[in-house]
Order: C-alpha cells, then sequence, then structure tokens
C-alpha cells in the first residue's frame, strides 16, 4: 500500500465514524459511555440500502451475568415495531463472556440496511440483557432510512 492509499484510509476511518448523541432508555445494569456508528457524518445518522454500517459502544456492566441478550425495536411514529437481530451477543457482539460487573468493554454489531426497509425516519431502541432480563445497555437513537 503507498503512503496515499494509507492516508485517505486514515482519513476515511476518521471522518466516517461518529460517536453519537444517544437517550439512554434505562441501562440498570450497566453503564454506556459512548456510542460510535460508521459510516455516519450528521446526525441523525442516516442508512443506505445496501450498506453495511458498524456500531460499536464503550460499556460497562454492574453485574455478572452468563449471558447478554439483544431485544431491538424500531420506533415508528411513536409505535414500537420488534425488529429481529441476532439474539445471543456473546457469540456475535464480540462481547466477552461470562459478563463481569466492573469490566469495561466495547459491545460491536453490524447492521445491513436492507433495500426492503421503508424510506422513512425512526428511532431505534436497542435493549442489551443480562441473565434476568435487566438492561445492562438500553438506548435510542434516531436514524434517518434513505
Ligand atoms: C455486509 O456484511 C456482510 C457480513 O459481513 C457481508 O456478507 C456483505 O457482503 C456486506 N455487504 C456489503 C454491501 O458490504
Ligand atoms: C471507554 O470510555 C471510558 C470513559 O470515557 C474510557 O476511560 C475508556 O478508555 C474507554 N474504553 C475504550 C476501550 O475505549
Amino acid at each position: 500500500m503507498t503512503w496515499k492509499c494509507a492516508l485517505v484510509l486514515i482519513v476515511a476511518t476518521v471522518c466516517f465514524a461518529k460517536t453519537v448523541n444517544y437517550k439512554d432508555c434505562g441501562s440498570v445494569s450497566g453503564t454506556i459511555y459512548s456510542i460510535d456508528v460508521t459510516p455516519c457524518d450528521v446526525e441523525p445518522c442516516t442508512l443506505h440500502a445496501n450498506t453495511n454500517y458498524s456500531v460499536h459502544i464503550n460499556f460497562t456492566s454492574k453485574v455478572n451475568s452468563k449471558t447478554a441478550k439483544n431485544l431491538v425495536h424500531g420506533i415508528i411514529a411513536g409505535v414500537p415495531v420488534p425488529f429481529p437481530v441476532p439474539v445471543d451477543c456473546c457469540e456475535n457482539n464480540n462481547m466477552r463472556c461470562p459478563i463481569v460487573a466492573g469490566y469495561n468493554d466495547i459491545y460491536s454489531n453490524t447492521i445491513f440496511c436492507s433495500p426492503d426497509y421503508p424510506k422513512i425516519r425512526l428511532v431505534m431502541k436497542w435493549e442489551v440483557q443480562d441473565d434476568n432480563g435487566l438492561d445492562i445497555m438500553c438506548y435510542e437513537i434516531p436514524l434517518q432510512i434513505s
């Protein structure tokens, strides 16, 4: 790789990852420090069809938990609609499991924007639940599908 390519790569990575604003909707079993979405240049992040988006969340659990489960809803005009995603965070989201209270970790996820999604603005509500069904993370971010 030439130095020019390397520079373009570095600039692209820096420009396209965004630390986004989010609403904490009740992370009782954990603490969210920051959420990054890549690529996203302005908020609300716009998801384009046939594109992969990655989400990285810096968090610390307050509890020990063997498992963690994703539970996702798209809130469309105020109505939460279940959104299917792979459930097991230990297998799919690069979390260190079992989850240990006080350990700072990064949760990773890739979302594929299907061309079948309606082209609307919505709020994504994402929960990661511990063994007891309590939220280690609960966050809401607005998204535009385009
Ligand atoms: C999106 O990611 C999936 C899984 O890694 C991959 O198979 C697919 O080719 C990617 N699609 C695009 C358009 O990048
Ligand atoms: C996560 O955020 C905390 C608090 O801002 C910071 O101290 C820590 O270095 C971050 N962890 C990672 C892996 O980025």
